[in-house]
């Protein structure tokens, strides 16, 4: 039988998928932001701008930002979405430690705050959050259904779930020129930024790997979620799903 991706990844790294996320990213944690602005073209940021005006915020809103990283996104919700809080999350202190600098020059009305938490097994209150959002974390978690699992748990009823992930252009030569990317392009300009070719190799096939936009709303569907809805933003080289508890 054909291996998956993760069996392949696993069994080259000797490390399982968890441990293996979080040693990546505490790895380029430094060079993380230059390398998504540079391997974007700035589009990612965008991605993010496109995700806080469809993601429902009002000024009594507390959101959840999972897989934070260096808090481009916890940032975005603060300063143009304006919610009552946003606690950004990750699993990487080195991820969050860039955040917290960065999040310490805001100075807005929202409540923004960074904390270290596993986006499978959170150890936040039940039905504490209106909007839960993730950008670029989901297909890094090995157990999806658990993180479905705890954002349906934190979640207050009619809450929503918004992702914001890599997903899979329709258009098939297009598709084509930005898988020869992701394969050349990405990890030549990660390992020159960071000189962690390896980890960029990881993160283009994490890319190549995820399930196409129908696939996930399905999983979402799965999970317990309803009105499953998605757009692909920049000829679905990224789709943003949101999901409602
Ligand atoms: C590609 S970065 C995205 C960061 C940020 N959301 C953004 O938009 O730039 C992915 C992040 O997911 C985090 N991550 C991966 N698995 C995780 C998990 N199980 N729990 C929490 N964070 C996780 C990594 O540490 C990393 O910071």
């Amino acid at each position: 039988m054909a291996k998956t991706c993760d069996e392949i990844d696993n069994a080259a790294s000797g490390l399982t998928n968890t441990e293996r996320v979080r040693s990546i990213f505490a790895s380029i944690a430094p060079g993380y932001d230059a390398f998504n602005a540079v391997a974007s073209f700035g589009i990612d940021r965008l991605w993010r701008r496109n995700l806080v005006r469809g993601a429902g915020l009002t000024p009594a809103s507390a959101v959840l930002d999972l897989a934070a990283g260096t808090g481009d996104l916890s940032l975005a919700l603060a300063k143009q979405g304006r919610p009552a809080s946003v606690l950004g999350t990750d699993f990487s202190p080195e991820m969050l430690e860039v955040a917290a600098r960065k999040g310490a020059a805001y100075d807005g009305p929202t409540a923004l705050r960074f904390e270290v938490q596993d986006a499978q097994a959170l150890t936040l209150q039940d039905t504490a959050f209106d909007v839960v959002t993730v950008a670029f974390g989901v297909r890094n978690f090995p157990d999806r259904a658990a993180n479905f699992r705890e954002v349906l748990r934190v979640l207050k009823p009619g809450g929503r779930y918004v992702v914001l992930e890599f997903s899979r252009p329709p258009f098939a030569p297009f598709r084509a020129l930005y898988h020869f990317y992701l394969n050349v392009g990405i990890p030549l300009i990660g390992g020159m930024l960071t000189r962690d070719r390896a980890s960029f190799v990881y993160l283009n096939r994490s890319i190549r790997c995820f399930p196409a936009q129908e696939a996930l709303a399905e999983e979402l569907r799965a999970a317990g979620f309803r009105e499953v809805s998605w757009r692909n933003l920049t000829f679905g080289v990224v789709a943003i799903h949101t999901a409602v508890k």
